[in-house]
């Protein structure tokens, strides 16, 4: 696992835009480059990044497939809040080159959730897996919408959201829980661990615990993000202020690889 410790938000953005755009750049293989991503509030300023970038002609995603990590149950695409909506928002209707075709996001209003899943799954596969997973972290260590004691080996299905994750998502809701969505559709651990390369961004103080957790604690499906330790190529990308519960030794040593790595 490589820990890249950033001095602040838009540093950390920064870095991962870079990052996401040189592995697209640099696809070689035939079929097109395929891309997992998140919603939230932590990737926002790494989508106002590749959006410039592709504005400005730097990295194209004419061959790009994306898909989705989580979508809410019982939101329209229309619904403010759903992250179909959101993924338009603060993306996709950006992009100077992105295919319609090519974007993936699980329907919450799926009949049949269960299939909707299943062929959610089919398709990724499909597309020959996904070269590099972007996500976000929940203040309880949730990836994608895996929830605490979701096994480290699940795969796209229904999760029940917690208590906890509903007061931290109400803030999108009038700061109303009951208004947040019981359940949603997300992709397993499994499925985000399967990919080629997992990118991770933690930022803020609120995610400290995340953070040490992901990095230094034991792998337990109490703290699904654990099960990046077990991953070839995960990245975590951090700010200073996530770092806050990380002892000084891992902090330096993290700092020290990562400076060491650098050519003179
Ligand atoms: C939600 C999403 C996650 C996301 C998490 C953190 O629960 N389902 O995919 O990583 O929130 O969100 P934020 O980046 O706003 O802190």
């Amino acid at each position: 696992m490589r820990v890249i410790i950033q001095e602040n938000y838009e540093k950390m953005c920064h870095w991962a835009a870079w990052h996401i755009a040189s592995r697209i750049n640099s696809h070689t293989r035939k079929t097109p480059f395929v891309l997992g991503l998140p919603t939230g509030s932590s990737p926002v300023g790494v989508y106002k990044e590749l959006i410039q970038m592709n504005q400005q002609g730097s990295v194209s995603f004419s061959h790009v497939v994306t898909f989705n990590m989580d979508e809410y149950v019982g939101l329209p695409h229309e619904h403010e809040q759903s992250y179909w909506h959101f993924m338009h928002q603060h993306f996709f209707d950006h992009l100077v080159d992105m295919k319609k075709e090519n974007i993936h996001i699980l329907n919450g209003m799926a009949e049949d959730p269960e299939k909707e899943c299943a062929d959610y799954e089919a398709l990724i596969q499909s597309c020959g897996g996904i070269d590099l997973f972007l996500g976000g972290i929940g203040v309880d260590g949730h990836i994608a919408f895996n929830e605490p004691y979701t096994s480290l080996r699940s795969r796209t299905g229904l999760r029940t959201l917690t208590a906890e994750t509903r007061l931290v998502n109400s803030r999108f809701f009038d700061n109303d829980p009951q208004k947040v969505p019981t359940h949603a559709l997300s992709v397993g651990v499994g499925t985000v661990t399967d990919a080629r390369e997992v990118v991770l961004l933690v930022n803020g103080h609120q995610k400290a615990r995340a953070l040490s957790a992901t990095v230094e604690g034991g792998i337990s499906q109490k703290w699904t993000c654990s099960a990046l330790q077990m991953h070839d190529n995960a990245i975590i990308v951090c700010d200073e202020a996530a770092c806050g519960e990380l002892k000084v030794d891992t902090y330096k040593y993290f700092l020290d690889v990562e400076k060491a790595q650098r050519l003179p």
